[in-house]
């Protein structure tokens, strides 16, 4: 019974020290062509790799991310369980750009960085925050994790799922009628959703013209939501006001794309979060002694909804 680490060695030596600590009886192997491939039960990645049915014994394909849609689910066997990555690392840098975001685009940022390259020294008005509506969509470990960490600047939050969800001082808001009655409320608006086939060109021309005009886009989720055209449309035209961006399809951005000298857009390399090694580690053993007793390991994904 084999533990196969498939991503980067210095992940992989953090990940090494915790097994070898944490669970001595269960072999980890860092290099494929060293292994009976029938031994790996576990194999942690990022994207399935295209010998997988090689490893007949598998039994949990964990995912280094907390997304899973770089998988092609159909080439994962269905007695396989899949799962992705629930780690208090990704979390807790979530959260700090997400308030980085709402904050820059709060006071203003993209308009002064403007103004200091045109030399102009000028007041941009100020609302207040109580006066400044963010709404999230989708409110998932993420979703949660930043609306939680916004509350003291006292912003009214609300957010927006798939099924009804009840958090303390947010407006919750599912389904379609939900999804438009936020979007006309959110002044700042935060996309944390999983890509899925509901999901993917979510971020189009129609939901941007149900924010309010002069509302702002956070974008955290996935490249493939994102109509690129139809946000520098948005942002020509005055309807929004700025973004940041740090998810784009494709990745990287080819030279002369709009995104890396619009005035309105900040634009970071997908970088928002990141699996913090010794953190991952410690989740992904816990999930296994669950796992071994019987239980869920969390961030079991459900294959039909895609997340
Ligand atoms: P979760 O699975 O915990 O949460 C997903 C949320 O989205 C849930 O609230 C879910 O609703 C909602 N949702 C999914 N589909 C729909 C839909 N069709 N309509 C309405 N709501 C929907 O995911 P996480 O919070 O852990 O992560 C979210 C995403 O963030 C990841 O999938 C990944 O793409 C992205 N990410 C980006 C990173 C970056 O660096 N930019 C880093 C890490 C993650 P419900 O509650 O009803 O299930
Ligand atoms: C992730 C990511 O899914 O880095 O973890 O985007």
């Amino acid at each position: 019974m084999t533990f196969l680490f498939n991503s980067d060695a210095r992940r992989g030596g953090v990940f090494a020290d915790a097994f070898a600590k944490e669970l001595p009886d269960l072999p980890f192997a860092m290099d494929a062509a060293t292994v009976d491939p029938n031994a790996v039960r576990y194999l942690i990645t990022w994207t399935v790799p295209d010998n997988l049915a090689r490893y007949r014994n598998l039994e949990i394909l964990f995912s280094i991310g907390a997304g899973v849609d770089q998988f092609r689910f159909d080439a994962v066997p269905a007695n396989v369980r899949i799962v992705r990555m629930i780690e208090e690392g990704i979390v807790r840098m979530m959260q700090e750009y997400v308030t980085l975001a709402v904050l820059a685009l709060h006071r203003n940022l993209p308009g002064y960085l403007a103004q200091q390259r045109a030399g102009e020294w000028a007041d941009i008005a100020q609302p207040q925050a109580g006066a400044r509506r963010v709404g999230v969509l989708g409110l998932g470990q993420l979703g949660q994790a930043v609306l939680d960490r916004l509350k003291p600047f006292g912003f009214p939050l609300a957010g927006w799922s798939r099924s009804p969800r009840r958090i303390e001082g947010v407006t919750c808001h599912h389904g379609e009628p939900g999804l438009n009655e936020m979007l006309a409320a959110s002044d700042i608006l935060i996309c944390l959703l999983p890509l899925t086939e509901e999901t993917r060109d979510f971020l189009d021309t129609k939901l941007f013209a149900k924010l309010p005009k002069g509302a702002a886009l956070v974008h955290t989720g996935r490249g493939p939501q994102l109509d690129h055209e139809a946000l520098v449309a948005a942002l020509d035209t005055g309807h929004l006001s700025a973004a940041m961006i740090d998810v784009t399809d494709p990745e990287p951005l080819p030279p002369r794309h709009p995104f890396w000298s619009h005035p309105k857009i900040i634009l970071t390399p997908h970088v928002a979060s990141v699996t913090q090694p010794a953190s991952a580690a410690q989740a992904v053993v816990e999930n296994i002694r669950r796992y071994r007793a019987g239980l869920d390991p969390i961030g079991l994904v459900d294959r039909s909804r895609g997340y």
